[in-house]
Formats: C-alpha cells, sequence, structure tokens
C-alpha cells in the first residue's frame, strides 16, 4: 500500500513541521488538493504553497487538481514540484490534450471520477495514465463519510487494468476501513482527517498496521 496523507487537513501555521512528521512516519506521497471553487464549492491553496514545502522534503508530491480546465495551470503546478498530476474527466473537454501536456513534462498524470461518474467517462483514457483516482466523497472537504457504493468502480478498474497499474482511493478512509478499500483492489490510499486530527506518526502507523 502506498499511503498519500492529505495535506488539506494540516495546520497549515505549522506545515513545514508536519510534512517532515509524514516523512519520517513512512508514509510514502503527499496528496495536495487544489480547489478553485468552480469545479468544488471549495477554495484550498495554489502552486505556491506546496512550492515552498518542495525545499524541505523529498516526499512523492501527488498533486490532486480540482479545478476546471485544468489544463491552463499544469505548468505552474509542474514547476512547483508535482511528481504526479491528476485532474478530473469531468473537468476538462480534452482529458487527452491535459494528460499529454503533463507527460511532456516529464511527470505522471492521473485522472479521477466523482462518486456519481460511471467509469466509462474514464475508460478510454486508461492505457494513457499513470494512475486512476476513485473519489469515494464529493470533492470540496475532508473529513465526510466514505461512499461505499463507489466499491464496484475499484474492483471494475482494478480488472480491466491489471495487479500493478496504480489506482487511488480518496475520502473517508480511516484505519476501520481501509482495508476494506484495499480489498477491492485500491493501492493508493489518500487520508487526511484520520492522519492530521491526531498525532501524525500513530496515525500512519495505524493505518499501515490495519492492512
Ligand atoms: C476531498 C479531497 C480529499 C480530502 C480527504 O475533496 O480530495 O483529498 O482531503 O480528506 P479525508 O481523508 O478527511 O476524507
Ligand atoms: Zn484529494
Amino acid at each position: 500500500m502506498i499511503l498519500s496523507p492529505s495535506m488539506l487537513s494540516a495546520d497549515f501555521s505549522m506545515l513545514g513541521k508536519q510534512i517532515k512528521e509524514i516523512e519520517e512516519s513512512g508514509a510514502q506521497w503527499l496528496h495536495i488538493d487544489v480547489m478553485d471553487g468552480i469545479f468544488v464549492p471549495n477554495i484550498s491553496f495554489g502552486a505556491c504553497v506546496y512550492k515552498s514545502i518542495r525545499k524541505v522534503t523529498n516526499l512523492f508530491f501527488d498533486v490532486h487538481l480540482m479545478i476546471t480546465k485544468p489544463e491552463r495551470y499544469i505548468k505552474d503546478f509542474v514547476n512547483a514540484g508535482a511528481d504526479l498530476i491528476t485532474i478530473h474527466a469531468e473537468a476538462t473537454e480534452n482529458p487527452e490534450k491535459a494528460i499529454a501536456l503533463i507527460h511532456s513534462c516529464g511527470k505522471k498524470a492521473g485522472i479521477a471520477i466523482n462518486p456519481d461518474t460511471s467509469t466509462s467517462k474514464i475508460k478510454p483514457y486508461l492505457n494513457m495514465v499513470d494512475m486512476v483516482l476513485v473519489m469515494s466523497v464529493f470533492p470540496g472537504h475532508g473529513g465526510q463519510k466514505y461512499i461505499e457504493s463507489v466499491n464496484p468502480k475499484i474492483t471494475e478498474i482494478r480488472k480491466i487494468t491489471g495487479p500493478d497499474f496504480l489506482i487511488e482511493v480518496d475520502g473517508g478512509i480511516k484505519k476501520e476501513n481501509v482495508k476494506s478499500v484495499i480489498d477491492c483492489g485500491a493501492n493508493v490510499i489518500v487520508a487526511g482527517s484520520a492522519i492530521f486530527n491526531d498525532d501524525i506518526k500513530a496515525s500512519v502507523k495505524g493505518m499501515f498496521d490495519a492492512v
């Protein structure tokens, strides 16, 4: 399992310190949620915020763009230090072009779907991307409840892509349900409130111990 703690639930007054703790905890990635107030109702932070933490960590930066027409900003997010950029299938008229742009910058590309979006929306892009992100809450906020009805989508994508492909699941995952998400076929787990609302290192250990 790759664990990707979501920075959205961090205490931004001590971001550098908390990111160091994530690094020392054994979590491999850092999930970076960018929201524009249009694609989702909330606004989070932009490239300049995570550019400054790029200087203090070698964590793999897993950037989740919840923004309309993401192709407008791919270069900025690459320059800020992203390793993988995930766009939403619902957010652009031309996912193929956005994926190609990310790859042309030498970075990995992912495609995300909301809980009410069918897998048919991303099937045409599966052979172009490095990861699929299945949202298990409606994007916009941390701390929501996991939507169980997305589980068949995870299993379906795993069946199509084979055992090694990256399938990330994001939203409402805690130590109590992480094993069931892995059992559906996920291999990358995002967790925000479950990591940052308590002792970071103990919470990361709890997630790994649970699977
Ligand atoms: C939701 C974000 C998630 C969120 C997860 O819009 O994409 O990454 O931070 O937070 P938890 O784990 O608290 O549901
Ligand atoms: Zn996210």
